[in-house]
């Protein structure tokens, strides 16, 4: 399966900003692996304009479960699409925090992304309470059930594994414990929506930086990476999807 390096740029980026998706297209006009890149919804348009024609596709960081409506300062699955959208992440655990998003509000907005289109990147991991408690697998296993609309395919479903504690922190599992968890999320992914699930990319996320991403990437079942702070800037991100090309 060919593989994806994304970038979430979170609540980060100006008009300014989009310099660095042009050295990004000129340093690794065509990598050998996808390259997707998540601004926020400000950039959207424009940074889809850039990427038109290009290796990079251009995504949401959420989108509202209804296709349109009263719904003041939501985006929908349409808008993105108008937008110049390919994707959209959704359930990332900042939203699962500060918005206090269920499960349930997740799987709506994954399928709602779906039938928009978009190709849905479903985000789950447990917190540092729960992998001290011995939860890990049970959580994520919850949030497979729960999150991850049924008739997913390997054409419209994402999955990052995202460790909460690991988000930002500079710390990341062992290779170990990614392992096993990826290898755990393909099998429940199969239970839940079939032999698609051979095909679905599984990314994992959190600290992941040019100087620990080949390590990762040759973990099995780690199809690519969700990556935040080191997606902002093109040499960083750059490197990543270089790491990815020869994974
Ligand atoms: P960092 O790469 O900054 O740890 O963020 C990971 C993340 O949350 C991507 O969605």
């Amino acid at each position: 399966m060919r593989k994806l390096a994304a970038g979430n740029w979170k609540m980060n980026g100006t008009s300014d900003s989009l310099s660095e998706v042009v050295t990004l297209l000129a340093a690794l006009p065509s990598p050998a692996c996808d390259m997707l890149l998540c601004p926020p919804a400000t950039l959207l348009a424009r940074m889809a304009q850039l990427a038109q024609g290009t290796a990079l596709q251009v995504g949401g960081q959420d989108c509202h479960a209804h296709a349109a409506g009263a719904h003041t300062g939501d985006i929908s699955a349409a808008m993105l699409v108008d937008a110049g959208a390919s994707h959209v992440i959704v359930g990332h655990s900042e939203r699962r925090t500060d918005h206090h998003e269920t499960d349930a509000q997740v799987l709506a907005k994954a399928a709602a992304a779906q039938v928009a289109g978009l190709v849905a990147v479903v985000c789950i991991g447990e917190t540092e309470a729960q992998r001290d408690a011995g939860s890990t697998l049970d959580v994520i296993g919850a949030q497979i059930a729960g999150s991850v609309p049924e008739g997913s395919t390997a054409a419209n479903l994402v999955l990052a594994y995202e460790p909460v504690w690991a988000i930002g922190t500079g710390r990341t599992p062992t290779i170990a414990e990614i392992a096993e968890v990826h290898a755990f999320v393909r099998a429940r992914l199969t239970a839940r929506i079939g032999a698609q699930a051979a095909g679905v990319r599984l990314l994992y996320g959190g600290s992941v930086k040019p100087s620990n991403a080949a390590e990762i990437f040759a973990v099995p079942h780690v199809d690519g990476a969700l990556v935040g702070g080191a997606s902002l800037k093109a040499v960083d991100f750059g490197a990543i999807v270089k790491a990815l090309s020869l994974a």
